[in-house]
């Protein structure tokens, strides 16, 4: 693939409205947090979900590492927070609210769902790594969802 291939396979798959997660777990330095759309549902019984992370993610040993990880949807309302995690130095919580469950997982308040997990198997996958966890606790209240669409934060996903 070309240059030009990538950037345009990038745009289209940016055509995909998705949610805005951000992904939690408990490292050796501490609580880390990173900002994903590529969580996704897999399996019902038993309940397991997935999320992909980067090779070159500076916090990728902590997520392969970790026992336990949590998924945060983000409300309409979290878009700073979104931003926050997207950052390199997104392993710091200062000015971040959390509490953590009884596994040591940072929960962030204010979510409109929240899916603590256990690491189930870890797939090794292009550039990514793909993780798949199983559902141990999961919680969700009413409010509207901050979306991703081609690129940008949408807050507004109107009922048809
Ligand atoms: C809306 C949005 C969705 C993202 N989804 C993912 C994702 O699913 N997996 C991933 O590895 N990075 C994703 N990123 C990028 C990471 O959040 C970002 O690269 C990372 O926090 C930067 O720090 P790091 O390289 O130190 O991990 C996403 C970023 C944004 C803004």
């Amino acid at each position: 693939m070309t240059e030009d291939d990538q950037l345009e396979l990038r745009r289209s798959l940016g055509r995909f409205a998705t949610g805005v997660t951000v992904v939690t777990c408990l490292g050796d330095k501490g609580p880390c947090g990173i900002t994903a759309n590529s969580f996704s549902s897999v399996s019902l019984q038993p309940p397991l979900i997935l999320w992909n992370i980067a090779k070159v993610s500076h916090s990728l040993q902590a997520y392969l590492a970790a026992e336990h990880f949590a998924i945060n949807v983000l409300s309409a309302e979290q878009q700073q927070i979104s931003h926050h995690f997207a950052q390199s130095d997104h392993t710091v919580f200062n000015g971040i609210d959390y509490e953590s469950s009884r596994h040591g997982v940072p929960v962030l308040p204010g979510t409109i769902a929240c899916f603590e997990c256990r690491t189930h198997e870890i797939h090794e996958c292009g550039d990514h790594y793909i993780i798949i966890g199983e559902v141990e606790r999961f919680d969700s209240s009413d409010g509207d969802p901050l979306l991703f669409f081609r690129g940008d934060y949408h807050l507004r996903g109107n009922k048809l």
